[in-house]
């Protein structure tokens, strides 16, 4: 992953050693998601319940990253089974995607937090635990090679491009796969959450079209 002036290198920092150490040598997605759970590659392990993997089978041709996990996820262990998982759902409906055909997964695998009374609040994950946690990507691409990629949102977009890019400008383009899977199409949306915030608004029809079209065109993607 190129290197960013924003992050300093996991080996620099001794509450994130980055997530190397864990991912087994021999990629299986078992074998991936059972040596997942010991992770402990940056602080984020410490406050949550489950280490969120993903969903999906090694031979989907579609592969759809989130950020992290939210309270939902991190209490059931599944990906996108929250609020922004059910707007996921029917995005992915109205775009004749069937979810069981996809690999789902996020670009962070722990649930970053405070809490606030009785609350779990979301924290958006730092650049430190992104680069801490792509190891776990890398492993996931060599494993599905996916043939596209869908970025849900900005951090996605940094763990797999390596730097931020606006989405708004960049969405609808295809950008080429990353290192570990170079073959791929990788496309840029919006995060599900950043629709759901506007549900009862005007500006939501447009919103979940235009991330419905975005679905779309990754799906024309696929050969
Ligand atoms: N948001 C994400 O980015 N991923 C999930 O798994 C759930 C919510
Ligand atoms: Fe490991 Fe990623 Fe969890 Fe950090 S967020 S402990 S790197 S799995």
């Amino acid at each position: 992953m190129p290197t960013d002036p924003e992050a300093r290198s996991p080996a620099d920092d001794p509450e994130r050693p980055g997530a190397e150490h864990w991912v087994p040598a021999r990629h299986t997605l078992a074998a991936l998601r059972r040596a997942a759970p010991d992770c402990r590659g940056c602080e984020l392990w410490r406050d949550a319940r489950h280490v969120v993997f993903s969903q999906g089978r090694a031979s989907a041709a579609m592969m759809l990253i989130g950020e992290q996990p939210g309270d939902h996820e991190d209490t059931t262990g599944e990906p996108f089974v929250g609020p922004a998982g059910r707007l996921l759902d029917e995005a992915l409906d109205a775009a004749h995607i069937d979810r069981e055909s996809t690999y789902l997964t996020n670009a962070v695998k722990h649930f970053r937090h405070h809490v606030s009374g009785k609350r779990r609040i979301h924290d958006k994950p730092e650049v430190g635990n992104i680069v801490a946690c792509h190891p776990w990507l890398e492993a996931e691409f060599e494993v599905v090679h996916p043939q596209v990629v869908v970025c849900l949102g900005a951090t996605a977009v940094r763990a797999v491009l390596g730097r931020s890019i606006p989405i708004t400008r960049s969405r609808g383009q295809r950008f080429d796969g990353p290192d570990a899977a170079p073959d791929a199409a990788v496309f840029v949306t919006t995060h599900p959450s950043a629709v759901l915030r506007l549900r009862g608004k005007d500006a939501f029809d447009e919103a979940f079209d235009r991330f419905v079209a975005d679905l779309e065109t990754a799906a024309s993607a696929v050969g």
